[in-house]
């Protein structure tokens, strides 16, 4: 199997993988032969990638980090939450502050999101993640954030978990950090349409408007469980950056490893808030729901780096780097550079990645320097001094 584009797909290609709609409902089943109209659908409903199997490619077996059956069960849950928000809290319908006064004051908004259920499903992700020592995130953002928010949720929360693995964080947080990463986002759909948008689409007074999402995300979670004080805090955080330059608050942070020996420091933006932070900005770029252009993991990573989409805690950037799998298996790359030369500019599909070092992995070459196609050559490029491959979307 592999990934392929939707804007690279052809007529006639087989389906690997199934395809769910926004309502995480089966839409495409594997195997499936795809047509004209089925790749425009596909193209229309905000899909950026699907998996493809075709002769060259049916020996690979691509990595996810969490098993397909338990992301369908959990999007399909976080999806049904999401509806009850937009159903009852449509923006259209009341003024903000009308919002934030039935959020607090209505008894039945308080029912809306059963943080048990999302626990629950943080739960099974989070065993699938240690009992299969995973540490790695692997996968590709399969749609734009228009019209799969559970998605982004659930991107956001196994790669917040995974960030907190790496920070060491006892069993007890990483569940917790990520039940707040799947719901942070929950606020924005009292926003309706607007929440869909890209954020380069939203008029200066829509995205000042949007802006008070983790204000109704935390309401939303204060009334359904007025306890869950963490994750209150950590929803409410989300957009908070170092320089204070973020919102609700304009919080600051301290730029130290958001572990638990830090404390909470109310002056300070919350440790799990920064974790989230920056899987939320990850997400976001590689799925090209900021302005719709797809970012490589790679190139996600150098604008979070670089601070062009604000100011995130470094170490937490160091852990993003780190846990990244920026060439899936599966994917297709282009080779830059090698230290033999003998195959620059060669095309091939990652077959299996290499833990000690990303760019050096074993490839199935598919295509030399000239675009030609070649018979497939499976090479290990484990041993190469000096290489550098790109992803190609
Ligand atoms: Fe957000």
């Amino acid at each position: 199997m592999r990934i392929k584009s939707t804007s690279k797909l052809e007529e006639g290609e087989v389906l690997g993988k199934s395809v769910f709609n926004e309502r995480s409902e089966l839409m495409l089943s594997s195997g499936y032969v795809l047509t004209e109209a089925m790749i425009s659908l596909l193209k229309h409903k905000g899909f950026n990638y699907v998996y493809i199997m075709d002769g060259i490619s049916k020996d690979i077996i691509p990595e996810e980090v969490i098993s397909d059956v338990i992301r369908q069960a959990t999007n399909s849950k976080i999806a049904k939450t999401f509806e009850g928000v937009k159903n009852n809290l449509a923006f259209e319908k009341f003024a903000p502050e009308e919002i934030k006064k039935r959020l607090v004051e209505d008894a039945e908004m308080h029912n809306i999101v059963k943080m048990t259920d999302v626990r629950e499903q943080v739960e099974q992700m989070l065993e699938e993640i240690i009992d299969n020592n995973l540490t790695m995130f692997t996968s590709l953002p399969m749609k734009s954030e228009s019209g799969a928010d559970y998605e982004h949720a659930f991107d956001t929360s196994v790669l917040s978990i995974l960030m907190a693995q790496e920070f060491k964080y006892d069993q007890h947080e990483m569940k917790t950090i990520g039940s707040s990463a799947m719901v942070h986002d929950i606020g924005k759909m009292a926003f309706g349409d607007m929440a869909e948008k890209k954020e380069s689409d939203l008029s200066r007074d829509e995205k000042m408007l949007l802006r008070e999402h983790p204000v109704y995300s935390m309401l939303i979670l204060q009334g359904s469980e007025p306890d869950a004080f963490v994750e209150h805090t950590t929803v409410f955080q989300h957009h908070e950056q170092v320089n204070g330059k973020g919102y609700p608050q304009g919080l600051k942070g301290i730029n130290k490893p958001p572990t638990k020996s830090r404390g909470n420091d109310k002056r300070y933006i919350y440790r799990m808030a920064e974790i989230i932070a920056v899987a939320n900005v990850y997400d976001n770029l590689t799925s090209g729901a900021l302005d719709g252009t797809i970012r490589t993991p790679e190139d996600a990573i150098v604008e979070i780096i670089n601070g062009e989409t604000g100011e995130w805690n470094q170490s937490v950037i160091k852990k993003l780097t780190k846990v990244v799998q920026c060439y899936p298996v599966g994917s297709t790359v282009r080779i830059k550079n090698n230290i033999s030369n003998k195959y620059i500019d060669y095309r091939g599909i990652i077959t299996k990645a290499n833990p000690k070092d990303q760019s050096r992995p074993t490839i199935l070459l598919t295509n030399n320097s000239l675009g030609a196609p070649i018979m497939p050559r499976l090479v290990d490029f484990k041993d190469e001094k000096e290489m550098s491959i790109r992803l190609e979307l």
